[in-house]
């Protein structure tokens, strides 16, 4: 039998198009997980690129396709194959998205079979709306970043006509921003992400795209109500249907655990190769010693910072557990201090790519070193594990500030990368803090829990959701 015939005959078609990143397929790979559960019929939309990742590095796609009615299918994302698909550079994909694969997105979708009854696209994905507009399928879009972060790029315009936006060069940064409601007493023009800083395309971009989240038949968010209400019942009054059901990886994990699913295991959905090796080494370490330190999928750093970064672990004393991704340090480090190379020797791992869920799980890891990415904020949420944060770019500018400023779970970096600064915020973090910060943290990983489970905001929004695709109620 074809997959086309194993399809739930009675079930609506979902299609989900994730952003090809990293962090966008490994969030929404783990919705579709859980709309497959609930029995719908679905196609998972990659590019050809991510797809080949998938298939190279995981066996991500030999477990979907366990699913009956589940799918795969693949689409140009219209970069060269050469293209590092990292750093700044990367947003060149979202004009090869408009002109390469908007067409072909649309072809493909008046052409699928089941006929697609439902769009569940990236939010970042104006193309995504403009075709399901076009051909009047209903669309739920997906942020897959932060509320509070959709929130303030919501809210672009208003700071514009506010006077508030253009930012003024350095010596601006620490001015208040007060018009984005519920962060007036907090948020300052350096927690914005660097795209507000340059006021170029990209702002504006991204600000339409945000505004068309809030107009479609219903907003999807990887969040919880305990951790964000404040500023989604600002949201709401914007955007009456939204739907909070993160942490999607605990939500996925618990779901499967309750129903007793023998797919219940680790797996991995990385374009990388991971190294598991760093599990034994964790393995050898005291309880809550290391300093786990990773940047994502996309952060590309110079020598230099790296340097800075590995001094400051070095010189803290501390042990500490560091991915280094291949393509992450583009000059390649050539020349490393023998200091650097003999410290990490005593009390470092370095591996290219880690198992982060389970590593964040690890009872050795004591704090994260992250550029505060919404997967990994999350990731770290879940574990109770006190966050250091160097936020890179867009989202992660805000996630920090509220990490550190809003909900106490460890301390903001922001623009610095100086040997001296890492040094002292690890040993805040690890020892003259560290109380303080694993309070919160401990109370903020069990409400986490408590959303996921039956009854839990998050348990409901779900279920709610499958129900109006069910019914077509939006
Ligand atoms: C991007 C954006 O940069 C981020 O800000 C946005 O919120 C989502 O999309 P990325 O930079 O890769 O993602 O960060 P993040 O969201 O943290 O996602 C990284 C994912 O890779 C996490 O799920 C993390 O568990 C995984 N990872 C990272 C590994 O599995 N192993 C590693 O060694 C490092």
């Amino acid at each position: 039998m074809d997959k086309e015939e194993q399809r739930p005959q009675t079930s609506p078609h979902v299609l989900i198009f994730p952003l090809p990143a990293q962090g966008h397929v490994n969030s929404m790979l783990k919705l579709a997980e859980l709309l497959a559960l609930a029995g719908l019929n679905l196609t998972f939309l990659n590019s050809d690129f991510v797809h080949e990742q998938l298939l190279r590095h995981t066996d991500v796609v030999s477990r979907f396709l366990k699913y009956a009615g589940f799918e795969f299918r693949t689409i140009p994302d219209g970069l060269p194959d050469e293209h590092p698909r990292a750093g700044h550079a990367f947003m060149e994909i979202f004009e090869t998205l408009e002109s390469i694969t908007k067409p072909i997105f649309k072809e493909m979708l008046v052409n699928m079979k089941p006929r697609v009854d439902c769009l569940l696209a990236d939010g970042v994905l104006g193309i995504a709306v403009d075709v399901a507009e076009e051909l009047g399928i209903p669309i739920v879009q997906f942020r897959t970043i932060s509320a509070c972060s959709t929130w303030a790029y919501f809210a672009v315009p208003d700071m514009i006509q506010a006077g508030e936006l253009p930012i003024k060069g350095k010596e601006d940064m620490d001015r208040l921003i007060t018009s984005v409601p519920g962060m007036e007493t907090f948020l300052r023009c350096r927690d914005l992400p660097g795209f507000c800083r340059v006021m170029d395309s990209t702002l504006q971009r991204i600000s339409e795209d945000t505004r068309k989240n809030f107009k479609g038949h219903g907003l999807l968010l990887n969040t919880f109500e305990d951790l964000e209400g404040d500023i989604l019942s600002h949201m709401r009054t914007k955007s009456p249907n939204i739907y909070t059901v993160g942490p999607l990886h605990l939500h996925l994990r618990t779901r499967l655990c309750d129903s007793n699913q023998t797919l219940f295991d680790q797996y991995s959905s990385s374009f990388y190769e991971v190294d598991r090796s760093c599990l034994s080494w964790l393995d050898k370490q005291p309880k809550g010693s290391v300093v786990y330190v990773s940047f994502g999928s996309l952060t590309v750093l110079s020598s230099e910072q790296v340097f800075e970064f590995w001094f400051g672990l070095v010189n803290s004393g501390k042990r500490f557990l560091w991915v280094l991704r291949p393509g992450i340090m583009p000059d390649e480090g050539k020349n490393i201090p023998v200091e650097l190379m003999e410290g990490s020797k005593k009390r470092g791992c370095i591996v290219s790519w880690a198992p982060q869920e389970e590593v964040l799980g690890h009872g050795a890891i004591g704090g994260f070193l992250t550029h505060s990415g919404w997967n990994s904020t999350l990731e770290s949420v879940v574990e109770g594990v006190p966050m250091i944060c160097w936020p890179y770019f867009a989202d992660q500018q805000i996630n920090s500030r509220f990490v550190s400023q809003v909900w106490g779970l460890g301390l903001d970096m922001k623009d610095l990368c100086d040997r001296h600064i890492v040094e002292k915020m690890v040993n805040d973090l690890m020892v003259e803090r560290r109380e303080e910060f694993l309070k919160s943290a401990t109370k903020m990983a069990k409400l986490a829990k408590e959303c996921v489970n039956v009854g839990g905001s998050s348990y409901c929004n779900l279920d709610r959701l499958v129900e109006d695709i069910r019914s077509m109620n939006f």
